[in-house]
C-alpha cells in the first residue's frame, strides 16, 4: 500500500515539474537544488558474456531543502533494489523519454545521508561499446569502453547526469582476469591475477566525465606525470606518437595555471571509438586514427589536455553553453601548438578550422539559430546537435578578443577566469557578465569593436571575424594552380608538407576532377594507400563523387574499421549521393562496428 501511495505522489511530482520546468538543465531529470550527490562508491562487475555492467552505486548525498526525494537519471537501467543504511527505500522509475531516459525517484527518510542503488545496464546501453576480439588490434581479447558525454553516463550508472553536479568517486571493478580496467581516476599500471581493480578520483567531476575501459591494455611512461595506455601491439607506436605530451602539459600550465588533475595519461582505443578524443580527467581517450607515424595529428592531444582547464575545471552549465567548453579548448589547443610548433603551424590549424566552419554554416544555413554560440537544445538530443559552431566560431571569437585587447592582457584574464571559476559551472550569460566586468567595461572602445553579443546571440560569422593568412598554404595554393594548368606533378615541392598542407591541397583541388586527374594524383602521391586517416578521408571525399575505382576497396576497408563519426558522416553522405544502394550495402555490413552515437547519426541518413 505504501508503495502505491508513494507511486501516485511521485507521478504527481513528475507532472508538476514538466509544467513549471524548474530545472535549468533541460537534459537531466535530477533536481540538485533539492538533493545533490557529492560522492560515489561504485562497486561493479563487467560481464563480457552478457554485455552488461551490474552492481551497486552508493551515493553520499546532501539534502539542501529537506526534500523527501532524490532524483537520478537512468537510461535503460534495470533497478533491482534501493537501500539506505541497509534498509530498503521505495523507488519509482518515471516516464520514458527516448532522449533523456527515465528519472529514478527515490523516497528519502529525513536522516538519509547515503543511498545505494543496485542495478544492471541494458544489453544495448548507449554509452557502452562492447568489442569482440576481431575488432581490436590484438584480435585475442574483447574490449569495452564507455563514452559518457553528452548525456550517456546514465546508461551505465544511475547518476545526476548534469554538468552542474560534481562528485568525487571511488570504484571497485571486477573484470575477466586477463584484462586491465582503467577509469577517469587514479589508475593501475599492471594487470593483477584476480581481475579486481580499485580506483579513486579525489577531484569532483560531473557525470559526463565518468569513464571506464577494459581490455588487453599496457602502460608506458611518457614523462614525469604523463603516460600512455594501449593494446600491446600499439604501445610502441603510441609512445612514439605522443612523446611530446609532457612538453604540452608544461606549456599549458605555464599559460593558464597549475594542472589540477595530478596525472595526464592517454588511452588509445580501438578504431571504432566515435570521437577523435574525449577529455576524461586523468585519462584522455583517443582514436588510433591519430597514430599517423609522424606526430602530425597530435593537436588532438593538445585539445584534450586543454580541456583540463576549459571544460573539466570550468564546466559548461548546460549543453546550450557547450561553446564555453569547446571554443575555449580550441583556442587553448592552438596556443599550445603555436608554442610547440610555431605560429605558421598554428595558423594552418586555424585556417583548416575556418574551412570546417564555412562548411558547417553552409549545411546548417548562415542565419539559422543553431549557428548562435548560445544554443537552444530544448527537446533535442545534444549528441546530434553539437557542431563545429561551438568549436570554430567560439575559437574565432576568442581570437578576436585576443587581437583586440592584446595577448598579454587576454592571457592574464583567462588565467584568472580558470582559477576563479575552478570546479564550478559557467553559463553563457555568466561569462558575458564576467568578461564585461573584468575586462571589456574598462575599455569601452575595444568592447565596441568586439561586439561580443553579436557573436554569442547572433547567427553566422560576424564581419569583424579575424582573417588568418598562411604562407604555408600559399605555397599549396600555387601547387594547385600549376596542377590546374596541367603542369606535371613532379615539380611540386611537397617533400616537407605536413598533413595539414596535404589536407588543404585535397580540399582545394579544382571542383571538377576527372578519373584521369585522380589517377595522376594517386600515382604521384599514393593517396589511396595513405596511412594517415585525415588524408584518406579527404581523398575519399574527392574520389567518391567521381567514381574512381582504385579507391573503392581502401574506402570499404576504412568504413569497416573506423567508427569516428566526424569521418563517417561526410563519407556516407557522399556515398549515398552517388549510389544509395552501395552506401546502404556498406553500411549494413559495417554498422555493427560502430558506437551508438555514430549509428544514430548514420541510421538517420541511410536506413
Ligand atoms: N569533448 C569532445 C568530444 C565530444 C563532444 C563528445 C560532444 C560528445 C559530445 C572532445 O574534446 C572533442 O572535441 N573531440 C574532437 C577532437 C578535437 C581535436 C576537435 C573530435 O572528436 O573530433
Ligand atoms: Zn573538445
Amino acid at each position: 500500500m505504501d508503495k502505491i501511495i508513494f507511486t501516485f505522489s511521485m507521478l504527481f511530482l513528475v507532472a508538476c515539474h514538466s509544467e513549471k520546468d524548474l530545472r535549468s538543465d533541460l537534459h537531466s531529470f535530477s533536481e540538485p537544488h533539492h538533493v545533490i550527490t557529492t560522492h560515489l562508491d561504485l562497486n561493479i562487475e563487467v560481464d563480457f558474456e552478457n554485455e552488461c555492467i551490474s552492481g551497486e552505486a552508493r551515493y553520499e548525498i546532501e539534502n539542501k531543502t529537506g526534500h523527501r526525494q532524490l532524483t537520478l537519471d537512468t537510461h535503460g537501467l534495470q533497478i533491482h533494489k534501493v537501500t539506505s543504511n541497509g534498509e530498503t527505500r521505495n523507488y519509482f522509475l518515471g516516464q520514458k523519454d527516448s532522449i533523456l531516459g527515465q528519472p529514478l525517484l527515490i523516497e528519502l527518510q529525513k536522516e538519509d545521508e547515503e543511498v545505494s542503488i543496485f542495478y544492471q545496464s541494458a544489453a544495448n546501453a548507449k554509452a557502452l561499446q562492447w568489442l569482440n576480439p576481431e575488432q581490436t588490434a590484438g584480435k585475442k581479447h574483447p574490449f569495452l569502453f564507455t563514452q559518457s558525454q553528452a548525456i550517456l553516463a546514465r546508461s551505465w550508472l544511475p547518476c545526476q547526469d548534469s554538468p552542474g553536479v560534481r562528485f568525487t568517486y571511488e570504484a571497485q571493478v571486477k573484470v575477466p582476469n586477463d584484462l586491465l580496467a582503467v577509469m577517469s581516476a587514479e589508475n593501475p599500471r599492471e594487470k593483477n591475477i584476480d581481475g579486481l581493480y580499485t580506483f579513486k578520483m579525489q577531484q569532483a567531476i560531473p557525470a559526463y566525465l565518468m569513464a571506464l575501459s577494459v581490455g588487453d591494455i599496457e602502460f608506458r611512461e611518457l614523462g614525469a606525470n604523463t603516460g600512455v595506455y594501449a593494446e600491446p601491439k600499439l604501445i610502441e607506436q603510441s609512445a612514439f606518437e605522443f612523446a611530446e605530451t609532457q612538453e604540452m602539459l608544461v606549456i599549458a600550465q605555464d599559460m593558464y595555471g597549475d594542472y589540477a588533475w595530478d596525472r595526464f595519461d592517454i588511452l588509445v582505443l580501438p578504431p571504432s571509438f566515435p570521437y577523435g578524443g574525449m577529455e576524461n580527467p586523468r585519462l584522455t581517450f583517443v582514436t588510433p586514427t591519430i597514430l599517423a607515424g609522424d606526430r602530425s595529428l597530435t593537436s588532438v592531444i593538445a585539445h584534450e589536455l586543454a580541456h583540463s582547464w576549459s571544460g573539466n575545471l570550468v564546466t559548461n552549465k548546460t549543453w546550450d553553453d557547450f561553446w564555453l567548453n569547446e571554443g575555449f579548448t580550441v583556442y587553448f589547443e592552438r596556443r599550445i601548438m603555436e608554442r610547440l610548433e610555431g605560429i605558421a603551424y598554428a595558423d594552418m590549424l586555424s585556417l583548416l578550422g575556418r574551412q570546417d566552419l564555412e562548411r558547417t554554416l553552409e549545411s546548417i544555413g548562415h542565419s539559422h539559430s543553431d549557428t548562435h554560440l548560445k544554443l537552444d537544445l530544448a527537446g533535442r538530443n545534444p549528441d546530434e546537435c553539437l557542431t563545429d559552431i561551438a568549436y570554430e566560431k567560439g575559437f574565432f571569437l576568442l581570437r578576436l578578443i585576443e587581437q583586440t585587447i592584446g595577448r598579454k592582457q587576454f592571457d592574464f584574464f583567462l588565467k584568472e577566469y580558470f582559477s576563479e571559476n575552478a570546479f564550478q559551472v559557467m553559463d553563457t550569460e555568466g561569462f558575458v557578465d564576467y568578461i564585461n566586468s573584468n575586462l571589456l567595461n574598462h575599455q569601452p572602445k575595444l568592447k565596441e569593436k568586439i561586439r561580443l553579443e553579436d557573436w554569442v546571440y547572433g547567427p553566422g560569422i560576424p564581419e569583424n571575424c579575424p582573417a588568418i593568412k598562411s604562407s604555408k598554404f600559399k605555397a599549396v595554393d600555387q601547387a594547385i594552380q600549376s596542377f590546374d594548368r596541367g603542369y606535371s606533378l613532379e615539380h611540386i615541392d611537397c617533400n616537407h608538407w605536413s598533413s595539414h598542407e596535404w589536407l588543404h591541397f585535397l580540399r582545394h583541388l579544382p571542383k571538377k576532377l576527372t578519373k584521369k586527374d585522380l589517377k595522376k594524383l594517386d600515382l604521384a602521391f599514393n593517396f589511396s594507400k595513405s596511412g594517415n586517416a585525415e588524408l584518406l578521408n579527404a581523398w575519399f571525399l574527392r574520389t567518391i563523387p567521381v567514381g574512381y575505382k582504385p579507391a573503392e576497396k581502401p574506402l570499404e576497408d576504412f568504413l569497416m574499421t573506423v567508427g569516428r563519426r566526424k569521418f563517417l558522416k561526410p563519407l556516407y553522405e557522399a556515398l549515398y549521393l552517388k549510389d544509395p544502394s552501395r552506401a546502404k550495402r556498406i553500411y549494413e555490413n559495417a554498422r555493427a562496428n560502430y558506437h551508438s552515437v555514430s549509428q544514430e547519426a548514420l541510421d538517420e541518413l541511410i536506413l
